[in-house]
């Protein structure tokens, strides 16, 4: 399995099985066993997605033991604050997982109290019951925040990102601190904007490969993790045949100037303060 180095010495692996929006438990549990059947360890999920019963089925039923998985979820945000907030979150996010321990814990949007937040993630993380901890969505000014006064740098920062939202400028930033960049959104959702892109077209084309394969691929070999999603058997293998065969690096500085610096899926504009807000006031049974 291939891997990158998280800068607290752990592996993690360079691609994993992304879940949002597989909310039936039937579903999730049937996508994530395959998905662990063919090949994937790392497993994304979220407090948010309500599904982590469902990821809890499909890794028990894969067979597979525990330890050879790759657990990540996140702490939602009416559940940020301090410690006394976040605990209670993860126990709950444990308990639905069937662990009693996560590879990874993220803070899924960094809006409410990311410092107090932070510090909690640290401390639950000197008590054992998460291995690395990171953050999601976080622009160079919100990993600013964390970096002024933290005891753990942020292993992880899990953002929008693929061939057209290359997040140039956060990822150099990044680089200074080891922090990994970990794709969502890592196929573009498969809209018509990227599968039918020209560049990625191509490549596709002079490999005998799909656009998703390209576009995972690219990811790789930037050092990026993938967590692509999908609920359908030939399309979660599909996306796990990128080991055998090797972008060049002119097809690589071809797909790097396909970047449009925008933002294709996430409604989200993080400078708005309107927009924040109305991911603040989404509250979920959790
Ligand atoms: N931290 C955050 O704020 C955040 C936000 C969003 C997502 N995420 C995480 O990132 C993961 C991935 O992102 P995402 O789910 O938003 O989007 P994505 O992986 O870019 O795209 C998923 C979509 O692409 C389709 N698809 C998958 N493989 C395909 C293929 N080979 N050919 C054609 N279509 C394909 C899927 O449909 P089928 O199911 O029909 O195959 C699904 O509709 C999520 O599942 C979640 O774990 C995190």
């Amino acid at each position: 399995m291939k891997t990158f180095l998280m800068n607290n010495g752990r592996e993690i692996p360079a691609l994993g099985f992304g879940t949002y929006k597989l909310g039936d438990r039937e579903i999730c549990g049937y996508s994530v066993e395959t998905a662990i059947r063919v090949g994937y360890r790392l497993i994304d999920t979220a407090a948010m997605y309500m599904n982590e019963e469902g990821v809890a089925d499909g890794i028990r039923m894969s067979g597979v033991p525990r330890s050879e998985i790759f657990l990540t979820t996140k702490v939602w945000l009416q559940d940020c604050g301090g410690y006394d907030r976040v605990r209670p979150a993860l126990e709950r996010s444990l308990r639905r997982l069937g662990t009693d321990y996560l590879d990874l814990y993220l803070i899924h949007w960094p809006f409410v109290d990311l410092e107090g937040t932070w510090k909690a993630l640290e401390k639950l993380s000197s008590e054992g019951l998460i291995r690395s901890i990171g953050v999601c969505n976080c622009r160079e000014t919100d990993l600013k925040r964390i970096l002024a006064d933290c005891s753990i740098v942020p292993a992880v920062n899990q953002l929008e990102t693929h061939p057209l939202n290359q997040q140039k400028s956060v990822r150099k930033f990044q680089e200074q601190y080891g922090i990994l960049t970990e794709a969502w959104g890592v196929l573009g959702r498969a809209m018509p904007q990227v599968m039918d892109n020209p560049a990625l077209c191509a490549a596709a084309a002079a490999h005998g490969k799909t656009v998703p394969q390209v576009m995972l691929r690219f990811c790789y070999q930037e050092g990026i993790i993938g967590i692509p999603r999908s609920s359908s058997v030939a399309r979660i293998v599909e996306n796990r045949r990128i080991w055998d065969f090797e972008l060049s690096e002119e097809e690589m500085e071809q797909l790097r100037g396909i970047d449009t610096g925008e933002r294709l899926i996430s409604r989200t504009d993080p400078d708005d303060p309107a927009s924040r807000q109305k991911l603040i006031d989404m509250r979920f049974d959790i």
